[in-house]
């Protein structure tokens, strides 16, 4: 039984590693500055806010967040909106079918976002995570250790990819990507630039509107990456103090027997 597992075990690393090092090794990914890189790194509100629109507004036409709780939108080191709005949005934006009553309702923040519209289009909800590793040469994963790069670089580096060639196999158009593995993907570009308006007046360029919406799926797929890392930071400086400490209590314990030596 043990040696099944195990067996079965070793046979799915292989499959999946060697899938993912012929997916990262195929596309482009460019390196890119996000606010919550690094051990101090924090998601910018505004952005999160900038990006959740970029989704509603033209991602969710085809792509799912079914795992993700709308109320989370009101979370501190996430979106941040207030509970007021959170509730607006939901109404305003989704439609759930409710069991109870046996037909649909405009949704409630205790809902989750809908799932895909399109049927072969992915839910988005992991995609930053799903996507994060083997980036770099040949797909050895040396850019996501050392440059930080990981799913929102690739999400990024997918928006900003298209070189506008398309072709047309077995009855579907391909757009040729230079960040999608194999060059070629069934999504249309779905932005150009200026498709989204901010209230708040910030950049509305394809690179701007495209990082904005990887950071915003960044948050989706891992909204407490904020309290993982002060837990990490807390844990590091925690155990720094305590080396400290038991350094000072050895050199202590054992001074009267190393001092005889010397004196
Ligand atoms: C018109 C429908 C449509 C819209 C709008 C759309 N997508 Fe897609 N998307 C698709 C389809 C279809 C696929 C699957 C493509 C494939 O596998 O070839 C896809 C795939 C993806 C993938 C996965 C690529 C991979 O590595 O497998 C990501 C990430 C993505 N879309 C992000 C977005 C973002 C972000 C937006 C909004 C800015 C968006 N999409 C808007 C239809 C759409």
């Amino acid at each position: 039984m043990f040696k099944k597992l195990s067996i079965a075990a070793v046979t799915a690393l292989t499959l999946s590693a060697g899938g993912a090092l012929a997916a990262g090794g195929a596309g482009y990914v460019k390196d890119v500055d996000f606010s919550f890189e690094g051990p101090f790194g924090k998601f910018d509100q505004n952005q999160l806010q900038r990006g959740l629109q970029v989704y509603t507004e033209i991602c969710a036409a085809c792509h799912g967040l079914q795992y993700v709780p709308i109320r989370t939108l009101a979370d501190e080191g996430g979106p941040h909106l207030p509970e007021d709005q959170v509730r607006a949005y939901a109404e305003q934006n989704f439609e759930v079918f409710d069991a109870e009553i046996d037909d649909t309702r405009p949704a409630k923040p205790t809902d989750h976002f809908p799932g895909s519209a399109l049927e072969n289009a992915p839910d988005l909800s992991l995609m930053a995570k799903a996507r994060a590793g083997f980036h770099g040469p040949y797909g050895t994963g040396m850019n996501q250790l050392f440059k930080g790069m990981g799913g929102p670089e690739y999400i990024y580096s997918l928006l900003t990819g298209y070189t506008g060639e398309e072709k047309e196999e077995a009855g579907v158009t391909l757009y040729e990507n230079k960040a999608f593995p194999g060059g070629w993907i069934a999504m249309a570009p779905p932005l150009y630039g200026d498709d989204v308006e901010f209230a708040d007046g910030h950049d509305t360029d394809l690179s701007h509107i495209s990082k904005d919406v990887s950071a915003f799926l960044m948050w989706a797929a891992e909204p407490k990456m904020m309290a993982r890392k002060q837990a990490g930071l807390t844990g590091v400086i925690f155990l720094t103090v305590l080396s400290v400490l038991l350094y000072l209590t050895n050199k202590r314990l054992w001074a009267p027997v190393k001092g005889k030596k010397t004196s």
